[in-house]
């Protein structure tokens, strides 16, 4: 997956406008995707499912936050995922579909709260770099 400069431009644009809110958008990506997906909640028994748990909150922050580590790397995203790739190959085995899935709600996420700013360009970019997240966070698996 190649992002262009003007894909890169257009995922840091629209990437801004979530940078103070990492937590409350990790959390309703998370949310979505538990209720709309519910095969995907077999991940996470031990978490509280119930609206706005703790668990929750925290964990869509880690995601979120890991997400903007990787936009301010945008490339070198390898490098920068590295240990999480590590980590979902190897300890996690998460099934590779399921990241298809949360990228859909992130995506929702943004339609919703800055519908304006997604334009069927910036949509088309943003959907490109999380493919491009997932990739990487899958190609350890064998
Ligand atoms: C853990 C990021 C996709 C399941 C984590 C952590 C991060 C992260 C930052 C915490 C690592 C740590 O504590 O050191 C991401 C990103 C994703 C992604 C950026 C894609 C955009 C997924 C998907 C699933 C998943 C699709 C399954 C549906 C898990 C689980 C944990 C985890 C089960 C451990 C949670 C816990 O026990 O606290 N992920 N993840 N991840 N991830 Fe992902």
């Amino acid at each position: 997956m190649v992002l262009s400069e003007a894909d890169k431009s257009n995922v840091k644009g629209i990437w801004s406008k979530a940078a103070c809110h990492l937590e409350d958008y990790g959390a309703e990506a998370l949310e979505r995707l538990f209720i709309v997906y519910p095969q995907t909640k077999i991940y996470f028994p031990h978490f509280d499912m119930t609206h706005n748990s703790a668990q929750i909150r925290g964990h869509g922050k880690k995601v979120f936050l890991a997400l903007h580590d990787a936009v301010n790397h945008i490339d070198d995203l390898s490098g920068a995922l590295s240990r999480l790739s590590d980590l979902h190959a190897h300890n996690l085995r998460v099934d590779p579909v399921n990241f298809k899935l949360l990228s859909q709600c992130i995506l929702v996420v943004f339609g919703v709260h800055h519908p304006g700013a997604l334009t069927p360009e910036v949509h088309a970019s943003l959907d490109k770099f999380l493919c491009a997240v997932s990739a990487v966070l899958t190609s350890k698996y064998r």
